[in-house]
């Protein structure tokens, strides 16, 4: 069994045609995406048209609710830009998405942490360039009260794999369309595989047309995202 989990593609539709030509030469059972699907500023409407044509379990990212509801605290730029490009048919669609959701009965989705998508579970967010690693205790007690051998989790862009003490996994598999501080604008996603010895993990990395990506957020009015989308040293100040 063979599972494609992709987060925060963040509107970003050739790093998103990207992952899905490389999920198709993979071949998979199902594909899941982990929410912040649609802000950010290269071409929120093509990659929404592309998702809601996909046989896929979604759940919403802080970035869709702020999409969604400009109002909310933490809602910048570029959701209220991702917003005046969707159609009223694909903002239902991002509205209407779950927190949370399940892929069968093994796989656990949440966008932050199973109570909070703001929260970072495997990492913690940036101070300048510096970030910090959670312990065991901390990342373990997040999984309290649910049952499941594999929880998927995105939002800090950060790919990681974290095999508990007791057999379960907790996999972020990086982000499919804005990379940060990791020098390198290639797109990313997980695939998750199910053998006799438990739940594997891997994140695939692949180059796409990240210059034209880039040539596009600048024609859009942010040309701030060149240094994430070309280069992928930038920190994740730069993207407001
Ligand atoms: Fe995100």
């Amino acid at each position: 069994m063979r599972l494609a989990v992709l987060s925060d593609i963040h509107g970003n539709s050739p790093a998103l045609e990207a992952v899905l030509e490389d999920v198709a030469r993979v071949g998979v059972d199902g594909i899941v995406v982990l929410g912040d699907h649609v802000s950010g500023p290269v071409d929120p409407a093509g990659v929404a048209a592309t998702l809601m044509g996909l046989d896929a379990v979604f759940i919403r990212g802080n970035h869709d609710r702020w999409t969604v509801d400009l109002g909310l605290p933490g809602s910048g730029a570029v959701d209220r830009f991702a917003r005046g490009q969707l159609s009223a048919e694909q903002l239902d669609w991002l509205a209407a998405l779950p927190a949370t959701a399940q892929w069968g009965d093994e796989v656990f989705l949440c966008h932050g942490t199973p109570t909070d998508d703001e929260t970072p579970w495997l990492d913690s967010f940036f101070k300048g360039r510096t970030a910090t690693l959670p312990d065991e205790a901390s990342v373990a007690a997040l999984v309290e009260g649910l049952d499941f051998p594999v929880y998927a989790c995105g939002h800090t862009h950060m790919p990681r794999s974290v095999r508990l003490a007791d057999g379960r996994l907790v996999f972020n598999p990086g982000a499919v369309g804005m990379q940060l501080v990791r020098g390198s604008p290639d797109a990313r996603y997980g695939l998750l595989e199910k053998h006799s010895r438990g739940w594997q993990s891997r994140v695939n990395i692949l180059p796409y047309d990240h210059e034209g990506a880039a040539v596009m957020a600048a024609e859009n009015g942010f040309p701030q995202w060149r240094a994430s989308l070309v280069s992928g040293w930038a920190g994740p100040e730069s993207l407001r």
